[in-house]
């Protein structure tokens, strides 16, 4: 007889993981199943965001803004360095070392749960009397069972047609996260999330970096203002980014690459570099899940469908991160991860997308929550908005980085917060207090009411606020 569990997780990205675990904190006999292997082709569980996504690309971008720093920013503080260099096999092997940091931390952390975990593919083999059948194909090959099925199996790279990924010259996020050499050239199609912070990690590293961008808006989904305040920095550093192109054929001839491209002026143009990463969105990971097997819904693009709830069109089959709808990132998937368990337990789980929070890790780093000014324009609501720059910030001077603002959108007749944009240093961690009065439905006179730590970032939270009532003090 087959190994019963109450839930089954397809996938041990930060959905599946997540929802295991938090399965099992509820009572349930629990199962993940995931297929990630890691250099030795062991287990390797945390899925995109551990192995190819967020802790990568973050370790390395910690590595080349030390680098940066060092460059060019040591000496303003009195510190001199002689032959800076940069030791990529290093900067590389310190990043796997974190990656593995967080595979083993996951797997302690199913050890500890009581979860048990599978290492292979999981795919649906059939559905018999309100019990899910999968087989699971790792060294061996075995078929379990379970009750309730979570299907967390996510997303990966979108290719160009006619450039598929070599992950030698044409990257993927995943080449691009192990290239063992600072490339002379580098291009980038699309400048988006992974498009900045990549394009930053090797430009800050010495590479000539060039963003091929389709649209003719720079970042379209964050505030004007705040868009075009990290452009201007961007152009600064010299990270080089052309909007409205129309990118033609792609020749990777081994030694490089060449992209012919119509530019917005509708020129004819060629970038030749020797690494192309292409960073054009991301698709849904359902390939080999056997949804057919069982008649799980999938949309045209392959998306697993799912209502509000994570709910499928099959009875105790779930969805969640980025094989479903909604932004792609990690703490969405966990949150939906948590809210499936809960449901699944008769509670009253809850992901409020509204105050999800948004990060670009660049330099000056982007976040933001909520509506911005030309999705409320759009929408013909009546609202106010303060912004206060970090350049009247007396930590930020302290710091020698005063780019950016932050700034506060609320309701013109409640206040009541209605989004909150920061482009500048440590915006990551700033935007936290933002999601939290959010989440409380607070207005802006009520975090310009409240004590912030000086000299602190936060206080350019609390300006902001003032700002919003034409009242800052320190600007
Ligand atoms: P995934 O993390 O993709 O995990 C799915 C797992 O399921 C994988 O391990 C996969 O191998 C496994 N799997 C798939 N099919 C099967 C099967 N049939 N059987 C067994 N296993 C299977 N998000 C952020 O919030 N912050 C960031 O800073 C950030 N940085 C990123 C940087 C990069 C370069 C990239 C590419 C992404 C980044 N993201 C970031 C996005 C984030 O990685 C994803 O949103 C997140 O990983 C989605 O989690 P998930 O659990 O849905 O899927
Ligand atoms: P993206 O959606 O952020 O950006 C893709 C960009 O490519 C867009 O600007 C789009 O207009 C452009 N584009 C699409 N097709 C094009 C074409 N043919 N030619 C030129 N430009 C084209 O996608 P990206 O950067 O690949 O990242 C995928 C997802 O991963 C993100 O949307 C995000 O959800 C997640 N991610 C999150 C991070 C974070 O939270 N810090 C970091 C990296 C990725």
């Amino acid at each position: 007889m087959s190994k019963q569990f109450d839930v089954i997780v397809i996938g041990g990205g930060p959905g599946g993981y997540i929802a295991a675990i938090r399965a099992a904190q509820l009572g349930f006999q629990v199962a993940c199943i995931d297929e990630w292997k890691n250099s030795k082709g062991g287990p390797a569980p945390g899925g995109t965001c551990t192995n190819v996504g967020c802790i990568p690309s973050k370790a390395l971008l910690q590595s080349s803004e030390h680098f940066e720093q060092a460059g060019h920013h040591f000496a303003d503080h009195g510190i001199g360095l002689k032959d800076l260099s940069i030791d990529v096999a290093k900067m590389l092997g310190r990043k796997d070392t974190v990656i593995k940091q967080n595979n083993d931390g996951i797997l302690y952390l199913f050890k500890k749960n009581k979860v048990t975990f599978f290492h292979g593919r999981g795919s649906f083999v059939a559905a018999k009397d309100g019990v899910y059948e999968i087989n699971v194909a790792g060294t061996a090959t075995e078929v379990i069972s379970g009750k309730h099925i979570i299907v967390a199996t996510g997303s990966n790279a979108r290719a160009l047609p006619g450039a598929p990924f070599d992950e030698e010259n044409i990257l993927s996020n995943d080449g691009a996260l192990r290239i063992g050499a600072v490339p002379k050239k580098l291009g980038l199609i699309g400048a988006g999330v992974i498009g900045l912070e990549m394009g930053s990690v090797w430009r800050r590293l010495g590479s000539e970096v060039t963003v091929l961008e389709g649209l003719p808006t720079f970042l379209g989904a964050v505030d004007e203002q705040i868009a075009k305040e990290a452009k201007k920095a961007f152009d600064k550093q010299g990270l080089k980014i052309e909007l409205g192109v129309k990118v033609g054929e792609i020749k990777n001839t081994k030694k490089g690459v060449s992209v012919a491209y119509t530019n917005a002026k509708g020129e004819a143009q060629t970038l030749e570099v020797d690494k192309l990463i292409i960073s054009i969105g991301r698709t849904a990971n359902t390939i080999g899940l056997g949804a057919d097997k069982i008649g799980l819904k999938l949309d045209e693009r392959g998306m697993v469908v799912v209502d509000d709830h994570c709910k499928t069109n099959l009875p105790n089959v779930w969805a969640v991160g980025d094989v479903v709808r909604g932004p792609m990132l990690a703490h969405k998937a966990e949150e939906e991860g948590v809210a499936v368990a809960e449901r699944i337990a008769g509670q009253h789980g809850h992901v409020n997308f509204n105050t999800i929070p948004w990060v670009i890790y660049t330099s000056p780093e982007i976040a933001w929550v909520g509506q911005n000014e030309q999705q409320l324009k759009a929408e013909g609501r009546a609202y106010k908005a303060g912004s206060f720059p970090f350049m009247a910030n007396g930590r930020a001077r302290a710091l020698g980085d005063t780019t950016g603002m932050v700034k506060m959108i609320s309701d013109a007749k409640t206040d009541e917060i209605l989004g909150v944009h920061i482009v500048g240093p440590y915006a990551s961690e700033l935007i936290a207090e933002s999601v939290v009065a959010m989440e409380f439905r607070a207005s802006s006179e009520d975090i310009a009411r409240i004590c912030h730590a000086h000299p602190s970032l936060s206080e350019a939270t609390k300006e902001a606020a003032l700002a919003v009532d034409k009242r800052t003090l320190n600007f």
